[in-house]
């Protein structure tokens, strides 16, 4: 039995501001009576679209929790193209994702940064995403849970115990995410799950323990209750299924009727 259960959705490099805004006005009606239970609902859109849709959730009340896709690691600078803590508080942003496979694959992001970002961001008071997976051929050689220790090793280097209730874990196989992706098996999402723990706990004690483990990939209609049954799994991370709103309400109840 799980007390708390999370689903967000990461909608990249797709949604305007406007598209951002009737998303979550559709997502909020039609999950608002969630708000009380266990789910943790989530949304981490552009960056232009933030301070929209952070006016848009406070106009509805929502506890729906806001999001950034990426964040640099310093307040200010010579850093063209970054975005800083500052102006993502600003924008109303509570939550930073560090580390997503694209961040990491297609712009060559690594463990290092991710470690500096996760830093900065608990300093500015945000909630942290870091997400970690492995690659096809890091699988392929059977080096899939070094490569997630190193990861979280090294993101999460400068984080203390007394922090990790502003860390979450989103585990997502690199070869299981977007169009192609192929969506993670149950078994080996609990035991990459599983092992991720341990690790977890081995950084940070029973502090680690309480860390809360998403699964991303290919998460959809027909996945996702299954998915969500691993004893490991605290949630799902979800991408192209999320990002029509009464989709990803059907995933969201069919998740939770599977756990509860
Ligand atoms: P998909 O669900 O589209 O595979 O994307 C997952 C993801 O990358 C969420 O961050």
């Amino acid at each position: 039995m799980k007390d708390r259960v999370y689903f967000g959705t990461n909608t990249k490099m797709y949604q305007t501001a406007a598209q951002t805004v009737e998303y979550l006005r559709c997502l909020e009606k039609r999950t608002r009576d969630l708000a009380d239970g266990i789910a943790q609902r989530f949304v981490i859109p552009s960056y232009t679209a933030l301070y929209p849709a952070r006016r848009q959730l406070d106009r509805m009340g929502s506890q729906i929790l806001l999001g950034a896709q990426n964040m640099g690691w310093e307040e200010q600078g010579e850093y063209t193209g970054e975005i800083s803590p500052l102006m993502l508080a600003e924008a109303g942003a509570r939550l930073v994702m560090i580390g997503h496979s694209e961040r990491r694959h297609t712009f060559h992001e690594t463990d290092a940064q991710a470690e500096k970002k996760v830093r900065c961001a608990l300093d500015h008071g945000f909630r942290v995403l870091l997400c970690v997976g492995e690659q096809a051929q890091e699988r392929q050689y059977g080096v899939g849970a070094e490569v997630l220790r190193m990861q979280l090793k090294i993101g999460l280097h400068q984080v203390r115990a007394e922090e990790t209730d502003r860390i979450w874990v989103g585990y997502e196989p690199v070869w299981a995410i977007g169009v192609g992706g192929v969506p993670a098996p149950t078994e080996y999402v609990e035991e990459k799950h599983r092992m991720m723990r341990e690790t977890l706990m081995e950084l940070f004690g029973q502090a680690g323990a309480r860390i809360p483990l998403l699964y991303g990939g290919s998460v959809h209609l027909d996945n996702a209750g299954a998915l969500i049954r691993c004893d490991a799994v605290d949630g799902l991370f979800v991408g192209r299924s999320a990002w029509d709103a009464a989709r990803f309400d059907t995933i969201i109840r069919k998740a939770l009727r599977a756990v509860l």
